[in-house]
């Protein structure tokens, strides 16, 4: 095992959302670093199989309990990250005024252990705070450009509010915080079912049915491999000096989703049909994170291309048992849809 220098004496890490899709690869990493590592989640979109192989481990604890009540854990932390939150639109739209709560109320109770701990505290906030961006690329100076009135405003607003308490924590002194902006994040343990976009492909691709692509296609992603982002996550918790300012964590490279849908068509062999359905209220048209931030802060810049990154994720969904799960297309209230060739 590579014990780094990150944890020379044993410390305490905990994860809040630690089941989930990155959760529970930054447990992995916190482990394999030498940390004692305490998963907290509700289990709402995480999975007990994402965190398998860690229950039983000696330096694995796992309490499964919500966020919006306060933790007691009885024992001291060293670092906070705090990952709960679901992160899909059909997911975290489910229940708006919980995904609202936990962005707000559970932020504040992982702050407040945070500051009782003495703890590093890290959130993980998203690019949606930039909203449908005008700005292009996104850098973290832009204030952004989101509807607070919308769907989405529950995660969008609620994330912002959640960046909001963390710099009140860091002028007030009372936590050394630090904020991700993670930009779209994929890879091996995404859940099938909860309708983002490159599980959605990928699993329309591997069972051979119509890939899904809202409006004409030509919006832009920008896509992370998930060892990347973990590595972000962690450089920037520990960098010294607390850098007090936001930092975006994704890969820059921007594809189309006809151009993601492309790639997947030809990483899977498949000649699926593309169906159309219409655009999800605030959809962002355009997304790519400008990262100079993090390049210059934490030396980090992303080293998985796309196509190497989704065939890892495509041979994960290849071998998952349950592979009947039809993806949640929770926005597809029109119905319908019409089959078209992906033209290539
Ligand atoms: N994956 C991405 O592309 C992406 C992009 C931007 C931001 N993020 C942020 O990163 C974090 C992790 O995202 P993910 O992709 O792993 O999503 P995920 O849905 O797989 O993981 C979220 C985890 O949080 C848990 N959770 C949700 N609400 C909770 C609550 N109230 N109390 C306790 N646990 C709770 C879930 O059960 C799940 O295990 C989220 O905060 C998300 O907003 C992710």
């Amino acid at each position: 095992m590579r014990r780094s220098k990150r944890a020379e004496k044993t410390q305490t890490a905990l994860v809040a959302g630690g089941a989930g899709f990155l959760g529970s690869h930054l447990c992995e990493a916190l482990l394999h670093d030498g940390y004692r590592v305490i998963c907290v989640d509700n289990f709402l979109t995480g999975r007990m199989e994402n965190i398998g192989s860690l229950v039983g481990l000696a330096r694995f604890r796992l309490i499964e309990q919500d966020v919006c009540t306060p933790l007691e854990l009885g024992e001291p932390v060293d670092r906070v990250f705090n990952l709960a939150c679901a992160a899909s639109p059909p997911r975290y739209q489910a229940d708006p005024i919980h995904t609202t709560r936990t962005c707000v109320i559970g932020t504040l109770n992982l702050l407040e252990l945070a500051a009782s701990n003495g703890a590093r505290f890290l959130q993980a906030s998203t690019s949606e705070v930039y909203g449908d961006p005008e700005q292009h690329p996104q850098r973290e100076d832009y204030v952004g450009h989101v509807n607070c009135t919308g769907p989405r405003a529950c995660y969008d607003e609620g994330k912002r509010a959640a960046e909001t308490l963390c710099f009140d924590y860091l002028r007030a002194a009372m936590a050394d915080i630090r904020v991700a902006r993670i930009f779209n994040t994929y890879g091996p343990r995404m859940d099938p079912a909860d309708g983002r976009i490159v599980s959605n492909l990928v699993m329309q691709a591997i069972e051979k049915r119509p890939l899904t692509i809202f409006g004409d296609g030509r919006q832009t992603r920008s896509f992370c491999y998930v060892t990347d982002l973990v590595e972000g996550l962690r450089r920037l918790m520990d960098v010294d000096p607390n850098p007090r300012e936001p930092v975006n964590l994704g890969n820059p490279g921007e594809f189309s989703i006809l151009e993601l849908a492309r790639l997947v068509r030809e990483l899977t062999g498949t000649r699926s049909p593309v169906k159309y359905l219409p655009l999800p209220q605030d959809d962002p048209r355009r997304r790519r994170p400008d990262i100079s931030r993090a390049k210059a802060l934490l030396g980090w810049s992303p080293q998985v291309p796309l196509r190497q990154g989704l065939l890892q994720t495509i041979v994960y969904f290849s071998n998952m048992d349950d592979l009947a799960t039809e993806p949640v297309v929770a926005i597809d209230r029109a119905g319908g849809g019409k089959l078209q060739d992906l033209q290539l």
